[in-house]
């Protein structure tokens, strides 16, 4: 049976780092409510050179060299993002240019913070159908460019980056002990849409918009949408909670990931938490929490291993994988 196994990974964030002191000369606001109501410390923003697809780019090269594969290994690019360089071509086209590919596809996927757990599920869609042997995954935004940075209720809570992984098809036994994704459960429910939403767009304004958010109303359904994904990827496997190595969330709030942990019983030491130096990167922030959990070392060969995300739409999915 194959399995869609992690080869490489890797990750790209902005030269510049933004403290929540930094912000509160602009923004009325303070380092104590951001890091109480948050966690989050700093985040990166990116300069004008630095866009969605050349951080996506640098994400794509870091994750090939961890793996010790060329772009020429590759046969389909997969971007999940909300900030894309241009409406079109995809962003997932522009990286396949820039890592100087010629052969192969590439597209992008639109489910704002659940969008690289889409991106991964369709990655081993086209991997376990025998129409591609390795996809290059990757979740890369510039919110910074979004938001309204008059909010203070919205602009102090996300920032900029890109990470990505390298999936190969990979022969197995067709058990859970194999390496590889093992299940995934994706949801999205179009009702919610005001409580999350870019009030722009080529079709309605002609405009790019600015992110709009009513922060409480996010919060209330996050922790019951978020578990409730991550058991049902858990029970098409026969798995559950207590045999997970590591949580790796979506980072869009320290409250909403220790409240998702604490409905499962899973404990913090098994949690990824990288949202106090990334702030909220939307569809990046899976694979930024992935590159640092594996590169120094928590995350290992054979780790069972639970993405999760919710966002705009609503959005939200799980992918239960073994690394
Ligand atoms: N600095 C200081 N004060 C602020 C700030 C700020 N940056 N923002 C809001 N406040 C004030 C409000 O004006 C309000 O003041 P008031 O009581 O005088 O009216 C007070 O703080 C409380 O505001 P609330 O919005 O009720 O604060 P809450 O405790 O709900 O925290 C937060 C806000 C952090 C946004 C929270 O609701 C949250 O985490 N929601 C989830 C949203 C989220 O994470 N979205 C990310 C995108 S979706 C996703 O990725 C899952």
């Amino acid at each position: 049976m194959i399995r869609s196994v992690v080869r490489g990974f890797g990750a790209a964030l902005p030269k510049r780092v933004v403290t929540n002191s930094e912000l509160e000369k602009t923004v009325d606001t303070t380092d104590e409510w951001i890091v109480q109501r948050t966690g989050i410390t700093q985040r990166y923003i990116a300069a004008p050179e630095e866009t969605s697809a050349s951080l996506g780019a640098d994400a794509a090269r870091a994750a090939l060299e961890n793996a010790g594969l060329t772009p020429a290994d590759i046969d389909v690019i997969i971007v999940a993002t909300s900030t894309p360089d241009n409406t079109f071509p995809a962003t997932a086209v522009n990286i396949q240019y820039r890592l100087g590919m010629t052969h192969g596809f590439a597209f992008d996927m639109q489910a704002v913070c659940t969008g690289f757990v889409y991106a991964v599920t369709t990655a081993d869609s086209f991997i376990r159908s025998g129409q591609a042997r390795r996809v290059l995954v990757i979740g890369t935004e510039t919110f910074s460019r979004i938001l309204d940075w008059t909010d203070r209720t919205t602009c102090v809570l996300f920032g900029d980056g890109a990470g990505a992984i390298v999936l190969e098809a990979e022969e197995g036994a067709g058990t859970v002990a194999d390496r590889g994704v093992l299940a995934a459960s994706l949801r999205s429910d179009g009702s919610h849409k005001e409580k999350l939403y870019v009030d722009g767009g080529p079709s309605t304004t002609g405009t790019v918009g600015h992110l709009r958010m009513e922060g409480r109303e996010v919060f209330k359904h996050a922790v019951g949408m978020i578990t409730d994904v991550i058991i049902d990827a858990f029970d098409k496997t026969g798995l559950t909670p207590d045999d997970l190595d590591w949580l790796v969330p979506h980072q869009a709030n320290r409250r909403i990931i220790e409240g998702s942990a604490k409905k499962l019983a899973i404990p913090l030491e098994k949690v990824v938490i990288t949202v106090d130096l990334h702030g909220n990167t939307s569809a990046a922030s899976i694979p930024l929490a992935l590159a640092v959990a594996a590169s120094d070392g928590r995350i290992k060969k054979g780790d069972l291993v639970m993405l999760e995300a919710m966002g705009g739409g609503f959005t939200w999915g799980s992918v239960l994988l073994r690394w």
